[in-house]
């Protein structure tokens, strides 16, 4: 009898690489999502990948009396890992009450329910945005949060503070919190990846369009930082090395390893690229030119994020193996492949 894991979110970017690093290790997945920002089809990807196609709940999490009975309906489960959520920084500023009402609304239902159902493990899609503009770098996990700038980032910040007054009361519940740098890339096969909607708020997308022809030019946002190049810099890191940190934490609260009931860890590989050296590796590993205008910077866009990898190396004994021409070359891939779809 294979182990249940519920997905929230699981029809989306991180999510989808998630279930199929689940599939292939022998679990049953649930994907519980309301294709608000993700689409159907991503079901058929993971299953031409998996040659499984997992169990698919189309309810909204904020629906108290929905996710109740779908939590009852799954209650063999033994883990959540949660990443339905909005995800865009700019849409959160114009929109703060739609991001708090339905990131935490979700959270707290998940959380309630699953605990009404004796689920004891869950996960949680947390993001390096709770460290604002980090005072030292690289960042552990003992940089101080800071207030986020985005009603995004602060969502993923007060997420973490529920599960850490949560799990002080509620003895059932073992939490493992993922701190995110920046995700880019694809599956190796091309038949899984990055689908936002609409126009990409994210560099790499934006790039992968541009070059594809369906974007005119990328502009990158300001070249006036203090950093080798000008440019802001950030730790990219490949979604399916994300993915596999997430089979690690779930190995670890199902081995019931943690050494206290909330842990967290940061998911980047050490390395900063500043976006022009983005842009060169990018023309470099698909032998393109692209067409880029530097303007004016991008409001609330942090100088340097890069992580100290430490404790998830240790403590999740996981480790990333993909390189950045590696996460560029597997996004174009997809990219281009996307393109043959049409
Ligand atoms: C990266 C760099 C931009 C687009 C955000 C969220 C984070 C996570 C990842 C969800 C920056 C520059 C970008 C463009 C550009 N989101 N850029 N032109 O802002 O580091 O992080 O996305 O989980 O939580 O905060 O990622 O890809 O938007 O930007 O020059 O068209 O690329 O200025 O320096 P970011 P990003």
């Amino acid at each position: 009898m294979l182990q249940k894991i519920i997905v929230t979110g699981g029809c989306g970017y991180i999510g989808s690489h998630t279930v199929v690093e689940l599939i292939s290790n022998n679990f049953e997945v649930v994907i519980i999502d309301d294709l608000s920002n993700s689409n159907k089809k991503t079901l058929e990807r993971i299953t031409k990948i998996t040659g499984v196609c997992p169990s698919f709940e189309h309810i909204d999490l904020k629906d108290i009396e929905k996710t109740k009975s779908i939590f009852k309906k799954h209650n063999d489960a033994v883990a959540v890992i949660h990443f339905a959520a909005f995800k865009a920084v700019a849409e959160s500023v114009k929109e703060p009450l739609m991001y708090y009402r339905n990131n935490l609304l979700s959270l707290i239902n998940i959380l309630e329910f699953q605990i009404e159902e004796g689920i004891t493990n869950f996960i949680f899609s947390s993001s390096a945005t709770v460290y604002g503009a980090p005072e030292k770098l690289p960042i552990t996990e003992k940089n101080e949060v800071q207030r986020p700038f985005s009603p995004y980032g602060n969502t993923k910040k007060i997420a973490e503070e529920i599960l850490e007054d949560l799990v002080k009361t509620s003895s059932n519940l073992s939490a493992i919190s993922l701190r995110y740098f920046n995700p880019i890339g694809a599956h190796e096969s091309g038949f899984l990846g990055e689908l936002p909607n609409g126009i990409p708020n994210n560099l790499m997308p934006y790039i992968t369009q541009t070059a594809a022809g369906i974007r005119e030019e990328l502009h990158v946002f300001g070249n006036d930082y203090d950093t080798k190049d000008g440019t802001p810099v950030r730790d990219y890191i490949h979604v399916v090395d994300l993915a596999e940190a997430h089979l690690k934490a779930l190995q670890r609260l199902l081995n019931k390893e943690q050494e206290k009931p909330l842990e967290i860890y940061n998911l980047g590989t050490g390395n900063g690229y500043s976006v022009l050296e983005i842009i060169k590796s990018f023309e470099k590993t698909t032998n393109t030119s692209l067409n880029y205008k530097i303007v004016k910077r991008r409001p609330g866009d942090v100088e340097k994020l890069y992580a100290d990898t430490t404790l998830a190396e240790e403590k999740l004994n996981w480790k990333c193996k993909h390189g950045i021409d590696e996460m560029i070359a597997s996004s174009w891939k997809w990219e281009e492949n996307l393109k043959n779809e049409q």
